[in-house]
């Protein structure tokens, strides 16, 4: 194991799963072969994750604006997907996994749809780790469809204006929940958030390398435990002396 103390431990990871496409290509092969290969990572690393402690791992495997890609590469994005589920679903539960797609999900095509619902029906009384994907997310449309759920209350009459504040806003985004994330790690090699977690990464550690996502391991994983455990949270505040 490490030497890490269980406070010095991230409690949630987000993970922006980048450079499946350059992997590939850096090979020779199709991008495809370069997803194919990054949802198997997804397995492996959520494995990690509960292996060191970590409880909740929340993975970006589809952004809304990542439908502007060939209809080719989308298609075979999604049917990565509900294979995934389709593989990892009994075993997400009996190790104890909440798991759950954030993201607008309604332009899913019907069948992935259900077979989030199964998954995550399957699964939502688990309480040992939480695993989170992304699918159709956007940290911009999140807040968006947020802010028109409560300017709707507001105009019924059932909330008033001066009672929205942050904790009131949170209830309103998909992992109303949980805490946010404390440690942000990007493989691929861009130093940028590409509308992910916007509002919940306020005050997340960031960490990023430029390995690529089919490449990221055990090596690369403790690097950034590592890391974060160094790092000195201040939210604000002073040090304490
Ligand atoms: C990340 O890999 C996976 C998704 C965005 C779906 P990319 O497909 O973005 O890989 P690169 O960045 O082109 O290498
Ligand atoms: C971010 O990767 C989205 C996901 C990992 C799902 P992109 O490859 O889409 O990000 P940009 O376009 O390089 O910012
Ligand atoms: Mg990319």
């Amino acid at each position: 194991m490490i030497d890490i103390s269980k406070d010095e431990l991230p409690q949630h990871i987000a993970i922006i799963m980048d450079g499946n496409g350059r992997w590939a290509k850096k090979r020779g092969l199709t991008r495809s072969v370069g997803h194919r290969a990054g949802m198997e990572k997804i397995r492996e690393i959520t494995q990690l994750c509960s292996d060191f402690g970590v409880k909740i791992l929340t993975i970006y495997a589809f952004s809304c604006q990542n439908w502007k890609r060939p209809r080719r590469e989308v298609n075979f994005l999604m049917s990565g997907f509900k294979r995934y589920l389709d593989k990892e679903k009994d075993d997400l539960n009996k190790k104890g996994t909440r798991f759950r797609v954030i993201g607008r999900r309604r332009r899913l095509s019907s069948s992935l749809q259900n077979k989030i619902e199964e998954v995550m029906s399957l699964t939502k009384d688990n309480k040992d780790f939480f695993l989170n994907l992304a699918i159709d997310y956007g940290g911009q449309e999140e807040i968006i469809d947020a802010a028109k759920a409560l300017i709707k209350e507001v105009v019924r009459g059932n909330l008033a204006v001066e009672e929205i504040d942050i904790d009131l806003f949170k209830q309103y985004l998909y992992l109303k929940d949980l805490p946010s994330p404390d440690l942000l790690i990007r493989t691929g090699g861009e130093y940028r958030v590409s509308n992910f977690l916007l509002w919940h990464i306020a005050y997340t550690e960031l960490w990023m390398t430029p390995v690529f996502w089919p490449d990221f391991g055990k090596k690369e994983f403790l690097m950034a435990l590592k890391d974060y455990a160094k790092r000195e949270r201040r939210f604000g505040k002073i040090r304490e002396e």
